[in-house]
Formats: structure tokens, sequence, C-alpha cells
């Protein structure tokens, strides 16, 4: 017990065998309901929660890689992410009401970024890390995915490149609704993701140079989009 480490979130965490315990979040109600539900409808890319106490969730650790230095993913990986985030979505309608679906009202994660995610070969294993679950416009938990998983704010990464991993997960996606207007809400989410965490130097950073990086590329993505 006394060899935990402190995750990004500041929880505690700590892995015996195939078990691994993390403090629970001020929502965990509703984290334990969502993966419960998921797991209940065999939805497999999301862990297991086996037991839980008092201070702990114990889920099932899941086997395969996961990154150190944050990275954009590959083409593969991100056509997956956008497919397993739809099936997802899809999944979880059925405990939501006709209102909330007609728009797109949905559980978003709150945090689907590299980091938090379990890769196995070109795939994706799990989503991982459901603390920051809430009930809103899953919109913006799409976005947030597309801004992090192609890394738009890195300044390392050519214009095609990012432009390409932004198409690949529109088009696995498959849902034109949800990027009406890609660039512009994508302004909006990266602006508010900057206000909500203005104590931190590199975020205002990697928002600033998100935002700079879609105001540029706009009319093509925008052509392409349509
Ligand atoms: N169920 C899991 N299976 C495998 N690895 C996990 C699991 N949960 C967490 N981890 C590992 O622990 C790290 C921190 O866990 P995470 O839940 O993301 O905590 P934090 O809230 O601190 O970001 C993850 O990046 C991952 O490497
Ligand atoms: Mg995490």
């Amino acid at each position: 017990m006394s060899n935990f480490k402190i995750g990004k979130s500041g929880k505690k965490i700590f892995r015996i065998k195939n078990i691994l315990f993390k403090e629970k979040s001020e929502n965990n109600d509703l984290v334990i309901k969502i993966l419960n539900f998921l797991n209940d409808k065999k939805c497999v890319y999301v862990p297991k929660i086996i037991l839980q106490d008092t201070e702990y969730y114990q889920l099932t650790y899941i086997k395969g890689k996961t990154i150190k230095k944050f990275k954009h993913l590959s083409k593969s990986r991100i056509k997956h992410l956008a497919f397993i985030l739809k099936s997802y979505y899809e999944i979880t309608k059925e405990i939501l009401t006709e209102y909330e679906i007609q728009n797109n009202i949905g559980f978003c994660h709150g945090d689907i970024n590299p980091h938090n995610l379990v890769f196995y070969k070109n795939k994706i294993k799990a989503i991982i890390d459901w603390d920051g679950i809430y009930k809103g416009n899953i919109k913006n938990d799409i976005y947030f995915a597309i801004w992090t998983c192609a890394n738009l704010g890195s300044t390392k990464i050519s214009n095609k490149k990012k432009q390409k991993l932004i198409f690949t997960f529109i088009n696995s996606y498959n849902d034109p609704n949800i990027f009406i207007n890609f660039c512009d809400q994508m302004i909006l989410i990266m602006r508010d993701y900057a206000n909500n965490h203005k104590n931190s130097e590199q975020i205002q950073k990697w928002s600033v140079d998100s935002i700079n990086w879609i105001q540029k590329n706009k009319k093509e993505i925008n052509k392409k989009i349509g």
C-alpha cells in the first residue's frame, strides 16, 4: 500500500497485480454508474470497477502501452478513437432523454487526451481516467479529443499532418452535424479551456499556438469539411 504514486490529477494511484487502486473523485457516483453501465453493455474499451471502498476504486488494470511524453496519435489510432467515441455516445443514449439526445447532450469523459488512452499496436485498447465525467454537450468532448490527439498546438508537426489527422477523425466519426462550423467552435473550446487553466503557463502557450494554427488553416480546413 505504501508504494503509490501521485497521478497528474493529484490522486493517489497504485497497482497490485491486475488491479489498479485509485483514490475516488468527487463525482464517483457518476463514474461508477457509467463504467458499470458500459461494462454491462459489453463495451470493452473501458476499465471495469471491481470493488470500491470509502477511499479507493479498484479497477481492472489494462495491459498495453501508455505514453509518458505527450504525443499526437497515428492515423490508424485516431481513426479507432473516433469509432470508439461514436459507439460510446451511441450506447449511452439509452440512459438519456429524447431532449438531451436532440441537443447533443451526453456523458462527456471530460479529458480525452493521449495520456488517458491505453494502446495496443495500431489500436486503442481503452480509455481510462473517467474521474472528470459530467453530463454536457458531447461536442466539447469530441473537439477536445481532436485538439489533443492531433496535437494542434504543436509547432513541430506539419500543417498537412495535423489536417490529415483532423479529417481522419471527422470522416471516421461520420456525423456531419457535430462538425458544423468546426474551426469557430474549436477556437471557442480552446479559449474556454485556456480561461479555465490560467495558472498553467504551458497550457496558455499551447492554447494560443493552437488557436493561431486553426486561424491560419481555417480556409483550407473549411474547404475540406464543407
Ligand atoms: N485501468 C488502468 N489500466 C492501465 N493503466 C492505468 C489504468 N488506470 C490508470 N493507469 C495508468 O496510470 C496513469 C494515471 O492514471 P489516471 O487515471 O490517468 O490518473 P490521473 O487522474 O492522475 O491522470 C495512467 O496514465 C496510466 O498510465
Ligand atoms: Mg490521466
